[in-house]
Formats: C-alpha cells, sequence, structure tokens
C-alpha cells in the first residue's frame, strides 16, 4: 500500500478513544457522516467587515452581553446539530484523542504535540466563532482573547467568573486575583502521588517570572522553525512524532492545567486533559490568544514559512455556521487577513523581558 501524502480524517473511521489512560470516551457526532456533502472551503467575502479580538481585559458591556446571548444560544441547541455547545467542544475530543484514523492507514490521528498545533485549532476557533456570530446574526461578532502573557491579562478574566462563561470544574484556589504561573508544573499523570506545584511566588515576581518565560518561549528558545511549530507530523505516523512546540508546551499546556480542577487530580478536567477542555468556556479565548502569539512569532522572526506540501495539504473537516462540513486545508489557514479576522494589538511586555 502506498503512503498518503497528507494527512486527512478518516471520517467513517470514528471509535472510542482514551480521555485518559483510565477513561474510554465516545465523542463521535450522534449519526453516520458518510453520507453529509462535503465543500471545499472558501475564503469570506473580502467586502466583509474585519472581525476584530479584542484582549479579554477591554472588552464592554455591550460586547459581552452579545457574547453572552450569542453562547446561551448555542449551548440551547440539541446534540444532533454540529454548532451545538457539545458538538463544538467534543470536535476538541475527537482530535485530540484519536478518535478518527487517518484516510489511507489505520494510524489514529492526534493534532497535538506537532506542527499540527496551531493549524487545527485555528480552524476550530475560527468556526466556533463563525457560528457565534451567526447564532446572533452578527458577521462581525469575533472571540475575545485572554492575553495571559502581559501583566493586564494574568488572572482569570472576570467575564469567565460568571454565567455563563464560568464553569465548576476548576481550581478555586486559582480565582481571580490569584496570578496565573505560565510555568505550572505537574508530575506525570499515571505516577502514584500525582501533584502539580504551586510556585510559591508573591504577584509581583510571578508575574516578572511570567515575562522572561513568554521572552523565552517566543524568542530566544523559539528562533528555529520546528523549535516553535514543533515536529513534523507526516502522513500515516501513529505516535511517532511526540514534540510539542515551545509555546504548545508552556503556556499552553501549563494554563489548561493551572486551569483545571484540582478535584480531579491526575488529570485536573475539565481544561487539564484533552477530551474535556473545550467544554470549559474559557477555552476559547485562551485559544484565541494562543493563535494570536502565533501570529505575533511570524512578524517577531521575519515571517518564516513552512513549505512542506505535506503539511500545506492536509485537511480537516468542519461544520460552519450554514451546516455545510468545510473541507479545509492548513493553506487556507495561514493568512488571518484572508479569514478576516485580526487582533487588537496589545504591548509585548515579554519582548523587553530577556533574563
Ligand atoms: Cu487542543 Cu489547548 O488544546
Amino acid at each position: 500500500q502506498e503512503k498518503p501524502l497528507v494527512i486527512l480524517p478518516n471520517l467513517t473511521s470514528c471509535h472510542e478513544s482514551m480521555g485518559r489512560s483510565d477513561l474510554p470516551v465516545y465523542c463521535c457526532p450522534p449519526m453516520n457522516q458518510s453520507n453529509v456533502a462535503i465543500i471545499d472551503f472558501q475564503f469570506p467575502d473580502p467586502s466583509l467587515p474585519l472581525r476584530v479580538r479584542r484582549p479579554t481585559h477591554l472588552l464592554d458591556d455591550n460586547y459581552i452581553s452579545k457574547y453572552k446571548k450569542a453562547i446561551t444560544i448555542m449551548k440551547s441547541l440539541p446534540d444532533t446539530d454540529p454548532r451545538s455547545y457539545t458538538r463544538q467542544a467534543n470536535l476538541h475530543c475527537l482530535f485530540c484523542t484519536g478518535a478518527y484514523n487517518q484516510q489511507g492507514s489505520n494510524s489514529p490521528l492526534n493534532i497535538h504535540r506537532s506542527w499540527l498545533f496551531f493549524p487545527w485549532h485555528r480552524m476550530l476557533v475560527y468556526f466556533h466563532e463563525r457560528i457565534l456570530g451567526s447564532l446572533i446574526g452578527d458577521d462581525t461578532f469575533a472571540l475575545p482573547f485572554w492575553p495571559w502573557d502581559i501583566p493586564e491579562g494574568m488572572v482569570i478574566p472576570e467575564m469567565y467568573m460568571k454565567a455563563p462563561f464560568f464553569h465548576e470544574a476548576r481550581d478555586f484556589s486559582h480565582f481571580p486575583p490569584s496570578v496565573v504561573d505560565l510555568d505550572y508544573s505537574c508530575t506525570t499523570p499515571s505516577s502514584e502521588d500525582y501533584r502539580c506545584f504551586e510556585s510559591g511566588l508573591g504577584p509581583e515576581d510571578q508575574v516578572h517570572t511570567n515575562l522572561a518565560m513568554m521572552y523565552n518561549q517566543m524568542v530566544a528558545g523559539a528562533k528555529k522553525m520546528e523549535l516553535f511549530m514543533g515536529c513534523p507530523y507526516k502522513a500515516g505516523e501513529g505516535g511517532s512524532c511526540d514534540g510539542p512546540g515551545t509555546i504548545e508546551l508552556a503556556p499552553h499546556n501549563t494554563v489548561h492545567k493551572w486551569v483545571g480542577s484540582n478535584l480531579n487530580p491526575g488529570s485536573r478536567e475539565d481544561m487539564g486533559v484533552f477530551y474535556s477542555a473545550a467544554r470549559d468556556p474559557i477555552f476559547y479565548p485562551h485559544h484565541a490568544n494562543i493563535d494570536r502569539l502565533w501570529e505575533v512569532w511570524r512578524t517577531l522572526h521575519g515571517n518564516k514559512v513552512i513549505t512542506d506540501p505535506g503539511w500545506l495539504d492536509s485537511s480537516f473537516f468542519f461544520y460552519d455556521e450554514k451546516l455545510q462540513l468545510n473541507r479545509i486545508k492548513i493553506r487556507d489557514v495561514l493568512s488571518i487577513t484572508k479569514l478576516q479576522y485580526a487582533y487588537e494589538k496589545v504591548d509585548f511586555t515579554w519582548l523587553n523581558n530577556r533574563p
């Protein structure tokens, strides 16, 4: 059998997967998707206004009530509707626990810990945002981003402490005014005495340590493409590529763990583990920030691009707001301008924090 060149999920292969080492989960869509019509992704009309993603500490009440309305509608949709909150959250479960096999091979597909990390999450957040906007009839609606990389953003954003953005399964000891530890670390999940380590730093020192870490993950330690993007996962490979980029490892993973609940040791669900992470509404502004940092990294490092066609043409499937199943390639998401969104500029204080 010839090895496929690009990564493509086999939608008919959806199966039970492991949510944690001791927990089988089934996050497949309720009905068979084999006879759903698939369209090739088209860029949005360039004459439409840009969706501008703003930082969580600068949102106004008017925006928050729109977002509230959109998420409330999304949460009220039945699971048979791919736009529903549960189905959206399950997308993360599907692609992050290996619930699909790749087309042309029986290797399970996993988008973490490799160069699929940034583009796949960009797609997820992008369609999520389009769906939210359409539920309130606003095609300029943009998700906020949680800028935990700058001092103003280093606590859980106020709005995520209230319904419908609040989420029970979180570590209460990390609620505001607790400053996020971007280097929050835990022992391996399978270890007997699983535990995570509080830094013990006062707020000012914690902010400072965070900034130094950002400098390392974005600048000093991320000069080469592979260091930032993660290892090149090729079609047909099972789990052999296991090399997360600097930002994926931390603060991405560490913020997931830091937000997740200490009452679920070993995994810190919901945010602390793949199958459940996207159930917490804070997942989306967290990922919008990751997505923004990808843009920032490109501008800091001379706009380096990956030219491997195996990466550029690898494709995934996402429902849009019209319930059409889009086949979208990585090459389609390399310009956020073409996707009609932008990030409001914030000062990267960490850029001056060479340790
Ligand atoms: Cu797919 Cu933040 O993890």
